[in-house]
């Protein structure tokens, strides 16, 4: 290792050695059940993480429904209860149903455009009975256990596809601050992030929330938004983000190189000096390069040696129990 990524790197173990792990329960425990269906969300909680995470879109009559795509196909059996629904693309937009139609769906384990298992070890593709939960159920089950439990596990949304939304008529970010007004959830101490990958609706949400705000970072191939993420990715993106954002969320491919050996080191030890927290997503025991060895020490790479201290999991049980010692 060089000697200046040395001294990046010991700084940056001293950081984290002040900062309290948390671990964010990625679309509920989906490594263990279906994505963002009401038991994996059950699930979760019962692990004791610090966060669960809800990915909203919205439909036909503007309910924010907790589902990671616009499309449905990828986690529902919409191709067989509503065949003839799809657009020109082959593709089954959520916004083309209303949510009467949507409770119609039973909700599987996601799959890829072939209709195979993303995941193969995962919950087996079968039809289930989990339906496709609206943000409001999931926040009644949340504080439900939260009050049976005597737990206090917060809410990470994810305003999903904002500029999709605004084109057909919908301003998603103002659906999503409602449901969580009339829940008492927007006030200062709400335990609530809100995350997005556009940089102007996170811009914008800031001057409608005092929510904190994570800016999440991707790769611009995606196309996940005309974000430019390489440009926030220098000094200069990231003195940008800090006037708006408690924290960026990096995509861990931005942390490590093909070989495995941390990089933008400097980068993130610049964003720490700006007050930028680093979230970092997603850490998966059933998909990280095992040239590296165990999961765990995956994990730990990244805790120990890179500085991350808040960690987006499939398997948040397993990263809890590597980054946040038992009491
Ligand atoms: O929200 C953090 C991370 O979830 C972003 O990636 O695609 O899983 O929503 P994605
Ligand atoms: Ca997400």
């Amino acid at each position: 290792m060089h000697r200046l990524v040395l001294v990046v790197v010991m700084s940056l173990v001293s950081a984290c050695a002040t900062a309290r792990p948390l671990v964010i329960a990625h679309r509920g425990a989906s490594g263990y059940l279906p994505e963002h269906s009401l038991p994996a969300v059950t699930a979760a909680h019962m692990m004791d993480i610090d966060y669960i995470e809800q990915d909203v879109v919205l439909t036909k009559d503007a309910i924010a429904i907790v589902l990671h795509d616009i499309h449905l196909e990828s986690t529902t059996n919409v191709e067989q209860v509503f065949p003839a629904r799809k657009r020109s693309d082959g593709r089954y937009y959520a916004l083309d149903f209303d949510l009467s139609e949507i409770k119609q769906l039973s909700l599987h384990e996601r799959t890829d455009r072939q209709g195979e298992a993303v995941f193969a070890e995962r919950f087996p593709l079968k039809p289930t009975s989990f339906e496709v939960p609206t943000l409001q159920e999931e926040i009644d089950l949340i504080k439900g256990m939260n009050s049976s439990r005597n737990k206090q596990v917060g809410f990470y949304i994810e305003i999903k596809s904002p500029k999709f939304h605004r084109q057909a008529g919908y301003k998603i970010e103002e659906v999503v601050l409602k449901v969580l007004r009339d829940n008492s959830l927007e006030g200062k101490d709400s335990k609530v992030f809100l995350q997005c990958f556009d940089a102007e609706t996170s811009k914008l949400l800031s001057t409608m929330t005092d929510l904190p705000i994570v800016q999440l970072v991707g790769v611009n191939a995606w196309k996940e938004s005309d974000t430019d993420y390489e440009q926030m990715m220098t000094e200069e993106g990231l003195a940008e983000v800090a006037t708006y954002a408690r924290g960026i969320g990096p995509y861990l491919g931005l942390l490590l190189d093909e070989s495995g050996n941390p990089k933008n080191l400097k980068l993130i030890e610049y964003a720490k000096e700006l007050g930028l927290e680093i979230h970092a997503y997603t850490f998966r025991s059933d998909q990280y390069p095992t040239q590296m060895g165990s999961f765990e020490d995956f994990v730990t790479l990244f805790h120990q040696q890179i500085g991350i201290t808040r960690f987006f999991a499939d398997q948040p049980d397993l990263v809890k129990s590597y980054v946040q010692p038992k009491n």
